[in-house]
């Protein structure tokens, strides 16, 4: 048997094949476009592993995803590729429409064609598990309870208008067609391998280098946060067990404001890696760090931000007894000890491209 992963060289897709590979030998066909958020690198520990059958390509090429499920007959599909920062889709919305609206609607038009000719206990066993987002629910005031799988679909960004739309389209492919698609949808994770365009990993990067950390707005934001490991058990759970047609939500009970992680951060990294130890001065005034919160920066607010996230993840709980292993202590001192283990990792991904995003979204005060 096989497994179809789209977008497995992403920051959660290389997680979830990694993990994958260490827990099971089947096999795994990881089609990735390589776009700027793709990195073979993170999936070099496969080197040379039969297992792991890299495909450098598109979800919206038709006929290589046609060519890759005959070749291959993979008993289910797992998508996770997707264009993914909401900073990018308010710059840029045009390639979140393409990927996460197009590319799903081309793959599950593949699949489909690929499962209807499937025989019948192949059939009954396939599963196109859709791996999804909780900002697809909006945004919820202090006091509203977390959203619950039934909670209205009211998404505010591009990225998240998209997602949505790709849900609804795995949806409807169900409930049209009989495909037999599994969704969940998650709160923010963090972890290894996370590109430091999103706010823990561009912390972590910026204070080691002595750059500004950017808080938008007041910083009382919310999210929920769930360690990547954490999600990557949950997918593998739901494919094991969920029912078809079911969504799922899945979240850590950490809610945090953004402030209060970006603190954190600092003082794990003061605990880790003490700024006047490493030398690390403030690249806007040369002057030597003591704690690394000195370098917090209020910045302009994001438009449109969605003040809070929640997720009430009873459902996954209770049906399918999962339970995240990490806490928000336990997760982040894991991500930011594995961003200090891999310097070589954080400077590669930092190429030109990388610095072109932060001068645009940051401007020169916070490049520096
Ligand atoms: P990411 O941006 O790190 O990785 C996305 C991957 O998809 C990259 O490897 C990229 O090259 C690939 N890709 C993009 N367009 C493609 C295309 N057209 N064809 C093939 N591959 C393509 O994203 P991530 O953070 O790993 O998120 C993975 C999935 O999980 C996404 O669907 C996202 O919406 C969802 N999700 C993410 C989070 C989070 O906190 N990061 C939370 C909940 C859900
Ligand atoms: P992000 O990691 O982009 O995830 P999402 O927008 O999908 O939740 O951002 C997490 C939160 O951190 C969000 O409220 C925006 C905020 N943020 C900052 O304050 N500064 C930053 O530089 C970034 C990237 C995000």
């Amino acid at each position: 048997m096989t497994i179809l992963v789209t977008g497995g060289a992403g920051f959660i897709g290389s997680n979830f094949v990694l993990d994958w590979l260490r827990l099971h030998d089947e096999p795994v066909v990881n089609l990735d476009k390589l776009t700027y958020a793709g990195n073979r690198e993170n999936l070099a520990s496969l080197e040379g592993d039969a297992r792991h059958h890299f495909v450098h390509g598109d979800i919206g090429d038709r006929a290589l995803v046609e060519r890759l499920l005959a070749e291959h007959r993979p008993r289910a599909v797992l998508h996770f590729a997707a264009e993914s920062h909401v900073d990018r889709s308010i710059h840029g919305p045009e390639d979140f429409i393409q990927t996460n609206v197009v590319g799903t609607f081309r793959l599950l038009e593949a699949v489909r064609a690929y499962w209807t000719a499937l025989p019948a206990a192949e059939q009954a066993a396939f599963r196109f598990l859709h791996v999804s987002t909780d900002e697809v629910f909006g945004s919820l005031g202090p006091h509203d309870p977390p959203f619950a799988e039934t909670h209205r679909y009211e998404p505010n960004s591009p990225y998240s208008a998209s997602k949505a739309a790709s849900d609804h389209l795995v949806h409807a492919w169900h409930h049209t067609y009989g495909l037999p698609v599994i969704t969940t949808n998650c709160s923010n994770n963090y972890g290894p391998y996370h590109f430091p365009e999103k706010l823990i990993p561009l912390m972590i990067v910026n204070a080691l280098a002595g750059k500004p950390l950017p808080v938008y707005g007041d910083g009382q934001q919310v999210r929920d946060w769930l360690y990547v490991g954490d999600h990557c058990a949950a997918i593998r759970r739901v494919l094991q067990a969920g029912r078809v047609g079911e969504t799922y939500n899945i979240g850590g009970h950490n809610e945090r404001t953004n402030l209060d992680v970006v603190r954190t951060i600092c003082r794990l990294l003061d605990a880790l890696a003490p700024a006047p130890a490493r030398g690390v001065c403030d690249v806007r005034s040369g002057a030597p760090v003591q704690r690394y919160e000195q370098l917090i920066t209020f910045v302009t607010d994001r438009p449109g931000h969605d003040r809070r996230y929640a997720m009430d993840a009873r459902k996954i709980e209770r049906e399918l007894d999962w339970r995240p292993a990490e806490t928000f202590d336990s997760g982040l001192r894991k991500t930011v000890q594995w961003y200090l283990d891999h310097p070589d990792w954080v400077q590669r991904v930092q190429s030109g491209a990388y610095r072109a995003w932060v001068q645009r979204q940051y401007g020169q005060e916070a490049l520096a």
